[in-house]
């Protein structure tokens, strides 16, 4: 059996009479790069906020290393938050601070450590994702690109077991995408954390994907590595393959 870090079962949340999540199951495998697919308004960011116990289901269990999140109380969750490595959508920098303060709060809020020491880690994950000499820009003085870089920097700089991001390639251009992905990429081989990555852009996230599942209709329709998904024969998937192609394909004129 595969070494399991989350466990969603059942997962269901509606807003309203909306219903986004009509009963999630996935599993995710330690140290690898799982990538959840999904249109655009599929309830990705909201599965997210459930895995880090921001938002609370109607019904169904999330397991993170064998403990149920989904009960626990406010104090309990910051603890457990703690193996999570988040990347937002937006990155959410503060714009009040610059880039080195940015990546470097995280251990500034939840560690003793010494300003050094401090340092030391800011400047190297700093160094890692190619923002060393930008850090003492504000936010609003850098691109889009470095935004996200510098989100890839603070999520990491905790060196937590499991790292979510939230669309990391959205709104950023081609070659910068590219960049990210392979940033990821890199990292995770490197370390060898658990990367859980949602997003739209399939075409991006097969070439660095382990293991894709793909969120429609509220549920995990497909699940498997991205040799397996192409060939399943799943209209969605079908759908949003061809939709992808025609953007490339559009793309390169
Ligand atoms: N806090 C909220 N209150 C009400 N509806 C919400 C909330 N968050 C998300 N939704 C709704 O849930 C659906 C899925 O949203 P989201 O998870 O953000 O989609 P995406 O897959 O694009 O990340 C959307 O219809 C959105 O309007
Ligand atoms: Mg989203």
């Amino acid at each position: 059996m595969e070494d399991v870090v989350i466990r969603i079962v059942e997962l269901k949340k509606s807003f309203e009479n909306n219903r986004v999540l009509d009963g999630v199951n996935l599993e995710v495998e330690r140290g690898k790069i799982t990538v959840i697919i999904g249109k655009s308004g599929s309830g990705k960011s909201v599965l997210l906020k459930h895995i880090i116990g921001l938002m609370k289901p109607d019904s169904g269990e999330i397991w993170v290393d064998g403990v149920e999140i989904t009960r626990l109380d406010e104090s309990e969750l910051n603890k457990m938050r703690t193996k999570f490595g988040v990347l937002f959508q937006e990155a959410a920098l503060f714009d009040s601070m610059t880039i080195w303060e940015n990546v470097a709060f995280p251990l500034i809020e939840r560690t003793k450590m010494r300003k050094e020491e401090i340092k030391r880690i800011v400047d190297e994950k700093l160094e890692q994702v190619g923002l060393f000499g930008h850090d003492d820009k504000l936010p609003s003085e850098v691109s889009g690109g470095m935004k996200k870089r510098a989100g890839l920097a603070r999520a990491l700089v905790l060196d937590p077991p499991v790292v979510l991001f939230d669309e990391p390639t959205a709104g950023v251009d081609p070659v910068t995408a590219l960049t990210i992905l392979r940033l990821i990429q890199d990292t995770q081989r490197k370390l060898k954390k658990t990367y859980v990555i949602i997003s739209h852009d399939i075409i991006g996230m097969f070439r660095i994907a382990d293991k894709v599942a793909m969120l429609s209709g509220g549920k995990i329709i497909a699940y498997g590595t991205p040799e397996e998904i192409i060939s399943m024969d799943v209209e969605e998937i079908s759908q949003f393959l061809e939709a992808a192609r025609i953007k490339e394909i559009g793309g390169k004129k």
